[in-house]
């Protein structure tokens, strides 16, 4: 396993890329499932859970490959197989987005129930809802769903659940509804521009869906779906994580290949905390680029995390890290994952002032952190360690990275060519750094029994000095 060592307190200065989006790449190459003929995707982004997804669908008889150039080639050479594999599915959210446009074109699909995750429920009763309307016959067993329909039928189906719609589910019952005898209507339907980048591709195959990015979808069904060629949006999550990477670190940061009508929420809340967000049309007006600088200290302010064209849920803990270090009290609400704050922990031992208060957070700005040794909880934590450590003082130690890596792609190698200092080394205790061991702070020798085991390891004559 991975850790990432991180010397904070330097400002970054720079250009960098943004990738294609993890959350519309992942549905779309789900939904080649329900082609015939080979479909080539541009942008999808090199990262672990793209990796996880191309496996699994090879086991659905998909032959997945990397083009040269860079495209992602998907096309279905048997389709005779149904199950989608607990060892692949538990390891991702959107394994479950093969359910709808396997179900559509095979007639049958079994695939097991994703597993569960650090940021609080994720159920998917409104997926199974959609598709039973769709005339699906369903049923759970021994953890997998096992659905099963000769010929969807199109229905009028409502999507919104106690926390909003659902993102992947609308993806799912959309894939599916697209080869449904006769015309679907999704009300509560998720307006998420990954859940519109899903729907274009879908197009661009043959489907006759109307009304994408609002929440009423009405889906006229068709016999057939061909392959189709399509380039992946950017992905605003990574866009926001550089643009408040910057912010937190200081400095002055272009970052390029955003599509800022996608990221509105963002901008705004960034500019209303005191950081500089100017919008250019540097490519296109749908792919731009956005410089940030900070030119004084950072004013605090409220976020609340909604479903889009709010801020997203998964900024939320990135704008955590950023509000540390403003001069006041923030107060964060997540109303997509109410439970979504594992981070807030891991920021406190940086010398964050976070306390939560029944669904919220409340976060006293402090004017500096120091680093330490944190645990990253899921992908969007690991983010916001990862800023929070590029804001402190000292040399911070991020563990169990694997989940920045199944969504982020080299966002280390990203930021450290902005000039910052991010080794990925070895989770090991010689790589441990000397300074952040408890005989440094205190000045005496630990313990054997307090000492952590990595600190036993260490050469005395590192850990003596002040
Ligand atoms: C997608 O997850 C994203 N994942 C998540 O990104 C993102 O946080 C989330 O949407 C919200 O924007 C992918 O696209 C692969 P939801 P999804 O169904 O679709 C409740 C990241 O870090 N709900 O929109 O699983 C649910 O509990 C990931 O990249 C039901 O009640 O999320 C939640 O409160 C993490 N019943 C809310 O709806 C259901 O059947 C929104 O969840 C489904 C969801």
């Amino acid at each position: 396993m991975d850790m990432l060592v991180v010397r904070g307190g330097t400002p970054l200065e720079g250009r960098v890329v943004v990738g294609g989006a993890k959350n519309s790449a992942l549905p779309i190459m789900a939904a080649a499932l329900a082609a015939d003929g080979p479909s080539v995707l541009y942008d999808v982004p090199d990262l672990v859970d793209v990796s996880t997804l191309s496996q699994l669908l090879e086991t659905l008889g998909v032959n997945v490959r990397r083009q040269q150039g860079g495209g992602l080639r998907l096309e279905v050479v048997d389709d005779e197989r149904f199950v989608a594999d607990y060892e692949l599915v538990r390891r991702m959210r959107a394994g479950v987005c093969v359910l709808g446009p396997m179900l559509a074109r095979r007639g049958k699909a079994c695939v097991s129930l994703p597993g569960g995750c650090n940021i609080g429920d994720r159920p998917i009763d409104l997926h199974l809802k959609g598709l039973r309307a769709l005339g699906a016959d369903i049923r759970i067993e021994r953890g997998y769903v096992i659905a099963e329909a000769d010929q969807l039928r199109g229905a009028d189906i409502y999507l919104g659940g106690p926390f909003g719609s659902t993102v992947t589910g609308t993806a799912n019952v959309m894939s599916a509804a697209v080869l449904a005898d006769g015309v679907t209507t999704i009300e509560a339907a998720a307006c998420e521009p990954e859940v519109v980048d899903l729907g274009n591709f879908l197009n661009k195959m043959g489907a006759r869906i109307t009304g994408l990015g609002t929440p009423f979808l009405q889906i006229e069904g068709v016999e057939r779906l061909t392959g189709a060629e399509h380039t992946v949006i950017p992905d605003r999550i990574e866009a926001a994580t550089l643009m408040i990477a910057a912010a937190a670190a200081g400095g002055r940061v272009e970052v390029e290949n955003v599509c800022p009508t996608h990221m509105t929420a963002v901008i705004e809340k960034l500019r209303e905390v005191g950081v500089n967000c100017e919008v250019s049309a540097a490519i296109s007006p749908k792919h731009s680029t956005i410089e940030i600088s900070v030119p004084s200290s950072l004013r605090p302010a409220d976020v609340i995390a909604l479903p889009y064209p709010g801020i997203p849920t998964d900024v939320q803990a990135q704008l955590t890290a950023l509000l540390c270090g403003a001069e006041g009290i923030s107060v964060v609400t997540d109303k997509v994952f109410p439970d979504r704050f594992m981070h807030a922990a891991e920021l406190v031992r940086m010398g964050a002032r976070i306390r939560r208060e029944g669904y919220s957070a409340i976060v006293s700005g402090v004017s500096q952190r120091s680093g330490a040794c944190v645990m990253a909880s899921d992908l969007r934590a690991s983010a916001a360690l990862v800023i929070s450590a590029l804001a402190a003082q000292g040399e911070s130690v991020i563990r169990r990275i694997y989940h920045l890596d199944r969504g982020y792609d080299r966002l280390e190698a990203k930021l450290n060519s902005l000039g910052a200092n991010i080794r990925r080394v070895k989770d090991e205790p010689a790589n441990m750094p000397a300074s952040l061991a408890p005989a440094i702070i205190d000045g005496t020798r630990p313990n054997a029994v307090s000492a952590p085991h990595w600190l036993a390891k260490t050469p005395a004559r590192q850990t003596r000095t002040i």
